[in-house]
C-alpha cells in the first residue's frame, strides 16, 4: 500500500524537538552543535509528510520561555536560524512547501524578520505542505493577542462580547484556518506542553519518545503515524456511538 492511500493518516501533524541539548552533551559537544544536528530531522519531517500526503506540519523551533536561556545559546540559535532559511527555502520553494511563521516576530531581530518575510512571500502560493515554524512562539502569547483582537473589535463597537464564540476567538489564532492539529510528537522524553499550541492540541493525539530530537527519523515518524492510525478518537462520545 503507498503512504498516500494509507488510512487514518492526520491531516496535521506538530512536533516539539526537544532534546538537542542532551544529545550534544553525550558526544561533548557544544549545544550550539545539537541544536545545528537538529536541521537534519526537520529535512526528514517534511519529506515524510510530502510524501505520506500530510497537509500540515508545525514544528516547535524556539518558545517565548527559551528566551531565558544563556544569551550565547540564543544568539547561536538565531543565527542557525537566518543560515538554515538561506540554505534551505530554495528547496523547500521546489517542494511546493509554503512556509510560514508563527510567534511574536517583532521580538526577533531585524536581520531574521526579514528572511522570515522574505520566505513566506516567496513560498505562499505552495500547497504541497503547509509548513509552520513556532519562533518566539508561546500558546500563551497566542490565545493573549487573539482575545486583544476581539477586545479591540469590542471596544470599537464592531462586536458584542455576547457574539464571541469559540469559532471567532480561534480565528484569530496562529493557526487559523489549516486543519485541526490531529497528532503532537515530543522527542526528548519530556511529556509536557511547554507552553505549546494550548488552544490547538484540544484533541490532538499525543506520541512521546525518549529519542533524542537529531536521533528522530523517518522511521520513527513512521513509527508515530502508525501509534496514530491506531488510537481511536471519540471527541467526547462513545465507542458505540463512533462505531455506528
Ligand atoms: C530543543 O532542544 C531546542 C530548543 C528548545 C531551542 P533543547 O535545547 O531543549 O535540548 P535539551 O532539552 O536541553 O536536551
Ligand atoms: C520546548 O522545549 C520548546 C522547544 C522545543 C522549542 P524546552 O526544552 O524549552 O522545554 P522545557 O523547558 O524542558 O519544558
Ligand atoms: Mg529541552
Amino acid at each position: 500500500m503507498v503512504a498516500s492511500a494509507r488510512k487514518n493518516l492526520p491531516r496535521h501533524v506538530a512536533v516539539t524537538m526537544d532534546g538537542n541539548g542532551r544529545w550534544a552533551a553525550a558526544r561533548g559537544e557544544t549545544r550550539a552543535a545539537g541544536h545545528r544536528a537538529g536541521l537534519v530531522p526537520v529535512r526528514i519531517c517534511v519529506e515524510e509528510c510530502t510524501r505520506s500526503g500530510i497537509e500540515a506540519l508545525t514544528l516547535f523551533a524556539f518558545s517565548s520561555e527559551n528566551w531565558s536561556r544563556p544569551a550565547a545559546e540564543v544568539a547561536s540559535l538565531m543565527s542557525l536560524f537566518v543560515e538554515a532559511l538561506d540554505r534551505e527555502i530554495a528547496e523547500l520553494g521546489a517542494k511546493g512547501v509554503r512556509v510560514r511563521f508563527i510567534g511574536a516576530r517583532q521580538s526577533l531581530a531585524m536581520r531574521l524578520q526579514g528572511r522570515i518575510a522574505a520566505a513566506e512571500q516567496r513560498t505562499a502560493a505552495n500547497r504541497a505542505l503547509h509548513l509552520q515554524i513556532a519562533l518566539s512562539y508561546g500558546g500563551r502569547w497566542d490565545l493573549t493577542q487573539a482575545a486583544r483582537k476581539l477586545a479591540r473589535e469590542c471596544a470599537s463597537g464592531a462586536l458584542r462580547p455576547e457574539d464571541i464564540t469559540e469559532a471567532r476567538l480561534g480565528s484569530g489564532l496562529e493557526l487559523a484556518g489549516l486543519p485541526e492539529v490531529d497528532l503532537l510528537i515530543r522527542t526528548g522524553g519530556e511529556q509536557r506542553i511547554s507552553n505549546f499550541l494550548l488552544w490547538d492540541l484540544a484533541y490532538a493525539e499525543l506520541y512521546f519518545t525518549p529519542t533524542l530530537w537529531p536521533d528522530f527519523t523517518a522511521q520513527e515518524f513512521e513509527r508515530a503515524l502508525e501509534y496514530f492510525a491506531g488510537r481511536e478518537r471519540r471527541f467526547g462520545q462513545t465507542q458505540a456511538q463512533r462505531a455506528s
